[in-house]
């Protein structure tokens, strides 16, 4: 990923409102393992990036970083003391199998070379019963300048996403799409970047964009509320939460 995108990445992710919503949806996703005896716990924040989900996760456990890039974790040494970062691909984590309780791969798979090794070491690392979270961004017709700067390989479906969690070995509990109302702006931009794909020079990056934030913020809590009791059939991102068989 661009280092100019970390940058954006970590002066926005403690405040704008789809980090702080996406964190909503991790908590309520996470709720069975996050409310449970895991004070104490270990969460692994598997491609970690900048590290604000990992740093919000260490109210609930000891979370290590983990990440490719060098300028990920500078950003995470710098700005994360409650995150203990590692250099390392997720194809092969340096960790035994079963030290965590709780693995969180947030936008993450969508940019790894070999998306169902990553997802078998995840499966790997988590502890029987323990919870592996995956959410990653939905449907290639949505793929923007914004996948190009983060260097993205793909984006999933929800049975596509599911396939490689039950392929890992894992026992999925919960798969649904998350952002139903971003769709349609997504696909609108989308659609304009194929047709003037040099427009802009911001176009590159998602993070900036600001004028309808809090109507967006307002739409998130929402489909939180929605989410809580069932699945949404669409949105422009993909959740699933899986368990390792015991
Ligand atoms: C789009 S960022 C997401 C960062 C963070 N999870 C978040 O939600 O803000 C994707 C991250 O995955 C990392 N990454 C990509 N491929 C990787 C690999 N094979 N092993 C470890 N990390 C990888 C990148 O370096 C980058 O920091």
């Amino acid at each position: 990923m661009e280092i100019e995108e970390y940058a954006r990445i970590a002066a926005a992710e403690d405040d704008h409102w789809w980090y702080r919503n996406t964190r909503a949806v991790m908590a309520d996703l996470l709720d069975p393992w996050l409310r449970s005896d895991l004070g104490g716990g270990r969460v692994l924040d598997a491609g970690c990036g900048p590290g604000g989900n990992g740093a919000w996760l260490a109210a609930h456990g000891a979370v290590v970083g983990a990440d490719l890039s060098l300028d990920a974790l500078e950003f995470v040494r710098a700005r994360r003391p409650e995150t203990a970062p590692v250099r390392s691909t997720l194809e092969r984590l340096p960790f035994a199998d079963a030290s965590f309780d709780v693995v969180a791969a947030i936008t993450v798979l969508y940019c790894v070379d070999d998306d169902r090794a990553a997802t078998r070491e995840l499966a790997r690392v988590v502890r029987p019963g323990g919870a592996v979270l995956l959410m990653e961004p939905a449907f290639s017709w949505l793929t923007r300048a914004h996948d190009k700067t983060v260097h993205s390989r793909r984006r999933y479906t929800r049975p596509g996403l599911v396939e490689r969690a039950r392929m890992a070995g894992l026992t999925v509990t919960r798969a649904t799409y998350v952002y139903a109302f971003l769709v349609p702006p997504a696909a609108l931009l989308a659609g304009a970047e194929r047709l003037r794909p040099h427009a802009t020079a911001e176009a590159g990056s998602d993070v900036e964009r600001g004028g309808l934030d809090p109507v967006f913020a307002r739409l998130g809590r929402s489909e939180r509320a929605w989410l809580r009791r069932r699945d949404l059939p669409f949105g422009s991102t993909v959740a699933v939460v899986a368990t390792r068989p015991g």
